[in-house]
């Protein structure tokens, strides 16, 4: 059981009040997370210690060797994954771009990828962009907007021997849809392509491993699991070797530094060890059974709200407690600015989630209130958003 008199105090800004004088509720986790205090005290740990760039003679130098391998080895562990197949860049979309990039020479008109109706853009536009830079044909694999979930039989539909990606999200930072990597991974294999998971909205909600998924690529950003803003790549190394990413030629040319360009944030990877070792310590299963609790909250909380409807799965089960939320008579951005007023922190709009938008038909309308709670809330925060819909509900 998750003790949120123990959690919470560890999250300093949770301290803020709002307008009401209650503490806010940073109902917008799935747009990024306040930071646990590990990550805040490595960061500035490392700058207030010294810091100096990798690979030198001198000891300060040695040091900052130390924390990059050490955090690399962390997340080894925290994401199932191995040491050297980490990269660390500036965000997750900076990492999918850059990746796609070096399929440039890999891939041609006679290639297709595979995307989903369902991902952030970031996971869309790359490989739009490699398609136009390539001749590659892009093909979609559909969300059925009455579940809010992807159609298996659509995947096997626009998978064949000609793909070679297939990118997917593991879950939806706009619907909180759960995504089953399995069939993705089978059918990748099965024609032997290569699959790149979205991971920015499954690491801070569920236990991942890579391995154990079977997927080659993936993708997060821990500002949305705790930590600092930077973005990790997870990858079979093999992969990476047989790629060529895009590179000085100074640069190191073995290794996942290969795939890093310039110079990393020292300080954001020490944050990422400290909200590493933050969430291990807690273990992602507990933050799983914790959120499902506050996930059954709200959908019963919702259910009472006659004017309120939910875009996305409506079952409590295979969903983060991300929620995106129409409320009739009122536009989204009204609706996110009632909250504001009430301490409630959430976004309204699209989220960069254009295509799951757009087969809702909310594109053109403004987009929908995201409400997305994190292990730091509890029901009262649930409540407390409920209660602010309800006023605006008959
Ligand atoms: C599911 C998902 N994927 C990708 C991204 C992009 O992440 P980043 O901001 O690290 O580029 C986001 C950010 O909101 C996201 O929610």
């Amino acid at each position: 059981m998750l003790d949120l008199d123990l959690v919470r105090p560890r999250f300093p800004a949770l301290a803020e009040t709002g307008p009401t004088g209650e503490p806010l509720v940073h109902a917008d986790a799935p747009g990024g997370t306040q930071a646990v205090d590990a990550a805040i005290e490595a960061m500035a740990g490392h700058l207030r210690a010294g810091t100096a760039n990798q690979h030198g003679t001198f000891a300060v130098s040695r040091r900052t060797d130390l924390l990059v391998d050490t955090v690399r080895e962390q997340l080894a562990g925290f994401l199932g994954t191995e040491a050297e197949g980490v990269v660390f860049g500036p965000n997750m979309t900076t990492l999918t771009i850059h990746l796609a990039r070096s399929l440039d020479v890999q891939l041609g008109a006679n290639d297709t990828i595979v995307c989903t109706q369902l991902d952030h853009d970031a996971n869309v536009s790359p490989w739009l962009a490699l398609a136009a830079r390539t001749g590659t044909t892009v093909r979609f694999v559909e969300l059925d907007p009455r579940t809010g979930r992807l159609d298996p039989a659509s995947l096997e539909d626009v998978v064949d021997e000609r793909t070679r990606v297939i990118a997917f999200p593991g879950a939806s930072n706009a619907l909180g849809t759960v995504v089953d990597p399995a069939p993705f991974v089978a059918a990748a294999r099965a024609v032997d392509a290569w699959t790149v998971m979205d991971g920015v909205h499954t690491v801070p909600h569920l236990a991942v491993d890579r391995h154990a998924l079977g997927v080659d690529v993936m993708l997060c950003s821990a500002y949305k699991f705790y930590g600092p803003h930077a973005g990790i790549l997870a990858a079979d190394p093999q992969l990476l070797t047989a790629l060529t990413p895009e590179r000085l030629r100074p640069a190191p040319d073995e290794g996942p530094e290969r795939w890093q360009t310039g110079t990393a944030s020292f300080e954001s990877i020490a944050g990422i060890g400290g909200a590493v070792a933050y969430l291990a310590g807690l273990g992602m299963d507990v933050v799983a059974e914790h959120e499902h609790t506050l996930t059954a909250r709200f959908l019963d909380g919702i259910e009472t709200l006659d004017d309120v409807t939910l875009h996305g799965p409506p079952e409590a089960t295979q969903r983060t407690p991300t929620f995106a939320v129409t409320v009739a008579g009122h536009t989204p951005n009204a609706v996110a600015q009632h909250l504001a007023d009430r301490g409630i922190n959430v976004w309204a709009g699209h989220y960069y989630a254009i295509e799951p938008m757009y087969v809702l038909g909310l594109l053109e309308h403004g987009g929908a209130v995201r409400i997305g709670f994190a292990h730091y809330h509890g029901v009262t925060d649930v409540d407390r958003v409920i209660a602010a819909l309800a006023e605006l509900s008959s």
